[in-house]
């Protein structure tokens, strides 16, 4: 079978950010860092380890500073240079030599199809992965990896998915499915935010995707549906209906960042694995934990 490679990916990073106000009053939530390196550098770094070689970030108003992040930056390089922070150095000028990054803007927050439509000339009818930076994910073989792996096998669109507690459903989309080896689950439905009874399942959908290009004549013709916002969801129920789709539970760890509980589970874990502040923070927690204040 000829199946097309994936090479591109969309991060969508138009959304407000309220829940993380007033931090994201005048910053791009994306840009909120998880130790000391913005969120959305986890995402553009799990797509190029995934061998990703062209990403496009959808911004919405306010979001220079994704644009600047991703931008050499000649003035601080040189000043690093000359007082011989030789570290900081690389890790600076590595961010500006990651990819070719594109930018687009959503000029209205309509929601998660409207973002990923933007996408349409990028794609220029390729295979796109989809990487939402509101989930940090932690896995050993990068996630969006595991889920082109499928794609390469079967040659159509694949959901990463993780079960979810029952009370959670409602946050997510769900998807119905029929197991067909361990992890990996044939498609029979999948609905965006339903409320707890009606449910199909506890499989709920990641942020994370790998799809056929024909989604893009399916964004076009959704209408506004859960939160009275175009949602990639619908226009993936209706890309189902065309096309088999499969869904693969993801190997690793998933912090919800965009909540502030998976948030400061996201720094807490990611900050004890790090080399550099991992073992002080370690032993500041069990001295915590033995004077009993957690
Ligand atoms: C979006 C998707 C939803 C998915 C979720 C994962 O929702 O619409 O299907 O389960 O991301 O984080 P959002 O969280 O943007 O409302």
């Amino acid at each position: 079978m000829n199946v097309k490679k994936v090479r591109k990916a969309i991060i969508p990073a138009a959304g407000l950010g309220t829940r993380f106000l007033p931090a994201t009053k005048a910053l791009p939530k994306e840009m909120i860092p998880i130790v000391d390196k913005p969120a959305i550098q986890y995402i553009v770094e799990e797509a190029l380890a995934a061998g990703i070689e062209e990403i496009l970030i959808v911004i919405g108003r306010d979001k220079a500073a994704i644009e600047d992040h991703f931008d050499k930056s000649y003035e601080l390089e040189k000043d690093l240079e000359e007082r011989g922070k030789t570290g900081l150095l690389q890790a600076v000028s590595k961010i500006s030599d990651m990819a070719d990054i594109h930018y687009i803007r959503q000029k209205s927050p309509l929601g998660l199809g409207h973002a990923v439509n933007k996408g349409r000339v990028f794609a220029e009818g390729e295979p796109v992965a989809v990487l939402l930076p509101d989930e940090i994910m932690d896995c050993r073989t990068p996630c969006i990896r595991q889920m082109i792996d499928v794609y390469e096998e079967y040659a159509c669109t694949v959901l990463g998915v993780l079960r979810v507690p029952e009370s959670e459903v409602e946050n997510y989309g769900i998807v119905k499915g029929e197991e067909l080896e361990k992890g990996l689950y044939r498609v029979i439905d999948m609905v965006e935010k339903p409320k707890r009874e009606e449910a199909p399942s506890d499989l709920a959908i990641i942020g994370r995707y790998v799809i056929t290009p024909e989604i893009f004549e399916a964004l076009s013709e959704i209408r506004p549906g859960a939160g009275g916002e175009l949602q990639l969801t619908d226009a993936l129920r209706l890309l189902h209906a065309k096309q088999g789709m499969l869904a693969r539970t993801v190997e690793g760890s998933r912090y919800d960042s965009g909540s502030k509980a998976g948030f400061l589970q996201a720094t807490v874990e990611l900050a004890l694995k790090r080399e550099d502040v991992g073992p002080e923070f370690r032993a500041y927690l069990r001295r915590m934990a033995e004077e009993g204040r957690i």
